[in-house]
């Protein structure tokens, strides 16, 4: 359960001595920070959810993944050994890595998969990141079951911006599939239709009392009138979640581990691939109140179904010792949670985020472009094979893309070929605009048909880049959580229909706009964002619901070096796994 913040420093001593037996010494660097290891086995294990039994793939046999604790400044290096079938890539979602682009993850895009019986040490810095972040698979949809929290402290003798908290909690939203989800995904991608929905919702791993068959429960145990800092995750696959406590109310701190202005909310909306983090502070009742929590989606989706289920967990003032049992929660009220299709409340949501933006954490949002950048963002089809017959809208394969162009994977990793030079022309014309201008949000055109590659937009170093993310009302608008790699940037602008670019910059926020890895683009209209190209290497942006991502909604930069030593992408790592 929780840990507070001085038995976490001794977890972060204790774990870090076992875990790195012989070779560990804590490489202590008073300027820097240490640095931590980290062994990843990667294994098959048992977990039993809804009275089923399946072999599942994890970080040392824990579901979810076991906590990377360190501190601002830290290096992690993380070995990482495959000991499954199946190609293994980790992805440390959100981190910065800064001129190390090889430890960033995504299969075929920073490096090959790493195969059954190898390894791979992943090893990077966190510089100017303080939060929650988290690690996955990047491959196929193997995050499913593999994934676990990054916990970002302060530097040594340094605090957080907002009252000490009495604990820390992570809360990782989950989705569970009673079958296998590589079948879901490859049965998806050949038949041309939707992917089968998940079969619960999980907080921690856990389903929670409304699924059938299901004895596992949730429970956050707090003391009355304390602090609490809950480090929320959303890790599930397909779906964005609204979330809360009946009774409770949620102060949100940071975004992405970069910190916001404080604001109070009794529901959070959270995206795949996003993470805030919340003080919560618990009422002063010497009772053994219990109180239910709850997640449960937004969708607009039209592309097939949803799971449209609730996962619940509960609030344990004082527990008692008695072994839990779902029984004890019975009668409990369930926290009222917007509609499924609650498209206002997410944009007023958003619209709330504000960086913290004080001398110590600046806002450094470029004031002036030098390249700027549209691109459509949504769903679309491919043709059926011939002598096939397929199952995605009248007869067609769902696709998806970004300005029509739906990525395919290559074969070996585009870093590779950019830091050999071989990153070839025709790879690099990634379109800076829609080919074909439509009304976007109107009434979709006639011809959905995607076109297919594997383009990147090239970028000198340092530019800076406004990129303006439309939605499509292709097969149905939806809320696309864009995560971009390697970056964070500051969410300047959004809103419903079409942007006009006439009218809607006047309206950007240059002063104080938040800034994150995974910003989503709203159903039916647009965001817009900038950033300064400073981070060497090739760097994936796409969205975070897997089967889109699976379907092709993704695409890359490749970012330029720069002229100073110090500003140039390193070597790649000796071990890197080959295709
Ligand atoms: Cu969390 Cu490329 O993803």
């Amino acid at each position: 359960m929780g840990v507070s913040s001085t038995s976490l420093a001794a977890f972060l001593f204790i774990s870090c001595f076992i875990c790195l037996c012989p070779e560990l010494t804590l490489a202590q660097n008073a300027a820097t920070g240490v640095t931590r290891h980290y062994k990843f086995d990667i294994r098959l294990h048992n977990v039993t959810r809804l009275c089923k039994t399946k072999s599942i793939i994890t970080v040392n046999g824990k579901f979810p993944g076991p906590r990377i604790i360190a501190r601002e400044g830290d290096r992690l290096v993380i070995k990482v050994v495959n000991h499954v079938s199946n190609n293994i890539t980790i992805h440390w979602h959100g981190i910065r890595q800064l001129r190390t682009g090889w430890a960033d993850g995504p299969a075929y895009i920073t490096q090959c998969p790493i195969q059954t019986g190898q390894s791979y040490v992943y090893n990077f810095t966190i510089i100017g990141q303080t939060g929650t972040l988290w690690y996955h698979a990047h491959v196929s949809w193997i995050r499913s079951t593999l994934y676990g929290p990054i916990l970002i402290l302060p530097r040594l003798n340094t605090s957080y911006p907002f009252v000490k908290p009495y604990k820390e909690v992570p809360i990782i939203f989950g989705e569970w599939w009673n079958n296998d989800t590589e079948a879901v995904i490859n049965q998806a991608l050949q038949t041309g239709a939707g992917a089968n929905i998940s079969d619960a919702y999980t907080i921690n791993g856990l389903p929670g009392p409304l699924y059938n068959c299901s004895k596992e429960t949730f429970r956050l145990k707090v003391k009355p009138g304390k602090t609490y800092l809950l480090r929320l995750i959303n890790a599930a696959l397909n779906d964005e979640l609204f979330f809360k406590i009946v009774n409770h109310t949620f102060t949100i701190v940071d975004a992405d581990a970069s910190y916001v202005k404080p604001f109070q909310t009794d529901t959070i909306f959270i995206t795949p691939g996003q993470t805030t983090n919340v003080l919560f502070k618990t009422k002063s009742l010497s009772s053994n109140a219990k109180f239910l929590m709850a997640a449960r989606p937004y969708s607009t989706a039209a592309s097939g179904t949803f799971d449209n289920t609730t996962v619940v967990g509960v609030l344990e003032y004082n527990h008692d010792i008695k072994p839990f049992s779902n029984s004890s929660i019975k009668g409990l009220a369930l926290p009222p949670l917007p509609a499924i299709n609650a498209t206002s409340y997410v944009a007023n949501w958003t619209s709330k985020f504000r960086s913290l933006g004080n001398s110590q954490f600046p806002v450094n949002v470029p004031q002036t472009v030098q390249k700027q950048y549209f691109f459509t963002v949504g769903l679309g089809t491919d043709p059926c094979p011939k002598n096939q017959t397929c199952q995605g809208p009248n007869g067609t394969k769902f696709s998806a893309s970004v300005n029509n162009v739906s990525f395919n994977n290559p074969t070996t990793a585009l870093l590779q070929a950019h830091y050999s030079r071989k990153l070839n022309v025709l790879t690099s014309n990634f379109p800076a605009f829609p080919l074909n201008q439509f009304n976007y949000t109107g009434p979709p055109p006639n011809n959905t048909m995607v076109s297919h590659g594997t383009k990147v937009v090239t970028l000198p170093y340092n530019t800076t880049v406004e990129l303006v993310m439309q939605g499509t009302s292709i097969q149905g608008a939806e809320n696309h959580p864009l995560h971009l790699h390697g970056y964070n940037f500051y969410v300047v602008g959004q809103g419903t229909g079409n942007f006009n670019s006439a009218t809607d910059p006047a309206n950007f926020n240059l002063v104080d706009p938040v800034e994150r890895n995974t910003v989503g683009v709203p159903a039916g209209g647009w965001v817009a964002i900038r950033f300064r190209a400073d981070n060497p290497g090739v760097w994936f942006m796409h969205c975070h619901i897997e089967i889109h991502l699976s379907w092709g909604l993704k695409m890359a930069w490749a970012v330029m070096d720069g002229k100073l030593p110090n500003q140039k992408l390193l070597p790649p790592p000796l071990d890197l796994p080959k295709c």
